[in-house]
């Protein structure tokens, strides 16, 4: 689908439209291990196509020291966590534990089941702002230790969180975990690729991006960032196959999704040179939205990403008036507008990431005349 002739607001796929000269150049690499070809035994080594420099200058983009592919953030996670676990937990160093904000993806939560470890939530501040309390690491990681005697494993920050896009107070957290000596791991799914990221800068130890949410990559591909020493754990190699990493069962991505994440990083790190330019429509949406229609935007204020939660009665209303819950979705998309979710009409998930000054004129104008039109008409128009 392309980004030119519809209007694509939905959070989950602005990010990760693939630009439009780069989908011809993949059909190459549709064939099953089209990376494999010319592989000397590491998907990360193989230089034709040129893996190893993606590799490479993925390091410099996201600033840390080792990148490797996972098949998404949620597999990046997982791979950290799971990987922890032997070294720490098994070995009765640490609490099988993972203290992670309140904000949490699910898939966090998911992963750290699937590695045998429990889940610690951090407060967060009441309704409308429902911002990671960073102090309450401190808290949490204390109660751990009481409960267990031991440090919890892993602490998780989620960069921002994928329901208000709230960016967390990183320095704070992460100076909070540090101090405990405890390892952290950045969720970065809605931030690398979209806006800029140090890995070294932040100061933590592991990041995971998602290719297919925010750096506009066909799927299912994502990354998993560390320090040279955090690698240290994750990509031991095999006692049986000396070359191959046991984390990443040898090799990870191995086709399609590699070569699109090789050719559209340069269009990454133009991209998010802009990411200014991005907020500043965010906030201009919003505020109108918020003036213009009475949206409340959930979330922090003022907003520092594309992703933007709002409440909305009026539509809610409208759909009771003329009983049909599907009314929003299918006048949008009569209009070229895709990504609100059919069917939701008392709050409404955007990702505002595509639109430039002017589309976002008139997807407001377009929500405007419709709630108008609707408001006016709603017991005739059924
Ligand atoms: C905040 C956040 N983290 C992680 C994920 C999972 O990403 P992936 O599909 O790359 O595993 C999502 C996806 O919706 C998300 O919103």
């Amino acid at each position: 689908m392309s980004s030119g002739r519809i209007l694509i607001v939905d959070p989950i796929r602005s990010g990760g439209i693939v630009p439009e000269g780069v989908k011809k150049n993949l059909i190459d690499y549709l064939d099953g291990y089209s990376t494999c070809l010319y592989c000397t035994g590491d998907l990360h080594s193989i230089r034709h196509p040129n893996i190893k420099k993606l590799v490479e200058e993925l390091e410099t983009f996201i600033d840390c020291s080792k990148v490797r592919f996972v098949h998404g953030a949620r597999e990046g996670i997982f791979t950290v966590m799971f990987a922890l676990y032997k070294e720490y937990v098994l070995k009765n160093e640490k609490a099988p534990v993972v203290v992670a904000d309140g904000n949490a993806h699910y898939t966090s939560l998911l992963a750290a089941e699937r590695s045998m470890l429990e889940v610690v939530l951090t407060k967060t501040t009441d309704y409308p702002e429902f911002k990671v309390v960073p102090e309450d690491f401190e808290e949490k990681i204390e109660l751990v230790k009481k409960n267990y005697g031991k440090p919890p494993l892993l602490a998780l920050i989620t960069y921002p969180d994928g329901n208000y896009g709230n960016i967390p107070e990183i320095k704070k957290i992460v100076d909070i975990c540090k101090s405990h000596g405890i390892h952290i791991l950045i969720n970065a799914a809605y931030a690398i690729g979209r806006m800029p990221f140090s890995l070294n800068k932040i100061g933590a130890d592991f990041a995971v991006g998602s290719g297919h949410k925010s750096m506009a990559c066909t799927g299912p591909i994502g990354v998993l960032a560390m320090t040279e020493e955090a690698s240290q754990i994750i990509l031991k190699k095999s006692k049986y196959k000396k070359n191959k990493e046991v984390e990443l069962l040898g090799c990870t991505v191995r086709g399609a999704p590699a070569v699109c994440l090789l050719q559209v990083l340069p269009y990454l790190k133009e991209r998010v040179s802009k990411w200014k330019t991005k907020v500043e429509i965010a906030r201009y949406i919003a505020e109108r939205l918020e003036k213009e229609l009475g949206f409340k935007l959930l979330g922090e204020k003022p907003h520092n990403h594309d992703l933007l939660h709002f409440e909305t009665p009026q539509l809610y209303e409208i759909s009771l008036k003329v009983r049909d819950r599907f009314f929003l979705y299918k006048e949008l998309k009569k209009k070229n507008i895709i990504g609100i979710k059919p069917g939701i009409t008392k709050r409404m998930k955007i990702s505002t990431y595509l639109l430039e000054k002017e589309r976002a004129d008139y997807f407001i104008d377009c929500l405007r005349e419709i709630v108008e039109r609707f408001e006016k008409y709603a017991f005739t128009n059924k």
